[in-house]
């Protein structure tokens, strides 16, 4: 028996490399060996985004780069959060066991407080919604970025907080994050996101992919300037890509000197457009037949529902609102 893998995106702007090499790339290396489903987190995205048009774009937007980086829809249960709606009514009974302050301690909630955001309800219950998410699929492996470590732990202890009191009910998930890509690096070296506006976009023309490549900082050394690699962001970068020898190779030019800045750039932007150019004409040729996109994601929420439907059953009975 598969084991089963769960995870989701919030289509909440355009993916970048951190989304790709910290979660897609995961999803689609892993597609044949677990039982697999991957969703559009668009409920999750609601919490910022409030335009109707832009909304509908970006779940789009979401599926064609799930399809397009290799998610196998005959392997993968590939949905849309919001056409399982059972996950809403699994998050309030979950609220009725989650405290206030338990919540209070969410980095993502406090992150916003400390910024003096107003921050709306959907934002401070974020991360019992994506418990249910997890949850109502007896999810076992969910792998994510760093970031999304502590919401993995929130899921666990909610399902445990649940089947100490309403007996045993859900299995308790692991967050499968891979270590050298955890975090992954944006222009200015702090993680890749889109609210630090440090991103790469992956499916972003070659002139928006060139600009925020030659956007990387690096220090002022010379071409003929001898170069740490392990302090450069362009190199950090740079591992994503190359396999070993190659990266020795570039950390000896580094530390030897002659090679500079922007070469090692234009190095990293022909990776970058090699690696996304047989994933861009897949996308291609979804993006001329939306129909048959929205008809994968129909059929992955069918199949999703069903799984919900039944857990949804054992739930309602456990709480004893079935009578
Ligand atoms: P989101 O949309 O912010 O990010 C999607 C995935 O990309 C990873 N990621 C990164 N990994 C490494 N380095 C980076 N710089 C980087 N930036 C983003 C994230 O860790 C994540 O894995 N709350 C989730 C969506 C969600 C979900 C779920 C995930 C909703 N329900 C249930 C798993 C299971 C989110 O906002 O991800």
């Amino acid at each position: 028996m598969k084991k089963r893998l769960l995870s989701g995106i919030k289509p909440s702007g355009t993916m970048h490399l951190g989304n790709y090499f910290g979660a897609i790339k995961q999803f689609v290396d892993m597609q044949n060996d677990y039982d697999s489903f991957v969703f559009i987190a668009d409920l999750h995205s609601i919490t910022t985004v409030h335009n109707k048009d832009e909304l509908s774009k970006n779940i789009i937007n979401i599926a064609l780069d799930y399809l397009a980086c290799g998610l196998d829809p005959e392997k993968v249960c590939l949905f849309k959060q919001s056409d399982v709606a059972e996950v809403t009514e699994l998050t309030w009974y979950f609220n009725c066991l989650t405290t206030v302050p338990y919540l209070e301690r969410a980095t993502a909630y406090k992150d916003a407080k400390a910024k003096g955001k107003e921050v709306n309800v959907g934002v401070f219950d974020y991360p019992i919604l994506m418990a249910a998410d997890i949850l109502i699929y007896d999810s076992e492996v969910v792998p994510v970025g760093q970031d999304q470590k502590q919401h993995v732990e929130y899921a666990r202890d909610t399902a445990q907080k649940f089947n100490s009191t309403f007996g045993e009910t859900f299995k308790i998930p692991e967050a499968l994050i891979m270590k050298e890509v955890a975090v992954v690096p944006g222009t200015d070296g702090k993680k890749m996101s889109k609210s630090y506006k440090n991103t790469i976009p992956l499916f972003g023309t070659d002139e928006e992919i060139k600009k925020a490549v030659m956007k990387i900082v690096t220090d002022s050394k010379g071409t003929d300037e001898p170069k740490d690699p392990e302090t450069c962001n362009i190199f950090k970068l740079h591992k994503l890509f190359l396999n070993k020898e190659e990266l020795a190779t570039l950390s000896d030019r580094y530390t030897k000197g002659g090679m500079s800045y922007k070469e090692s750039k234009e190095m990293l932007l022909s990776e970058i457009l090699d690696l996304i150019k047989p994933m861009r004409e897949k996308r291609e040729n979804y993006s001329e037949d939306l129909d048959n996109v929205r008809a994968i994601l129909k059929n992955g929420a069918n199949k999703a529902k069903v799984i919900a439907l039944g857990k949804m059953n054992i739930i309602r009975n456990n709480v004893g609102v079935k009578i």
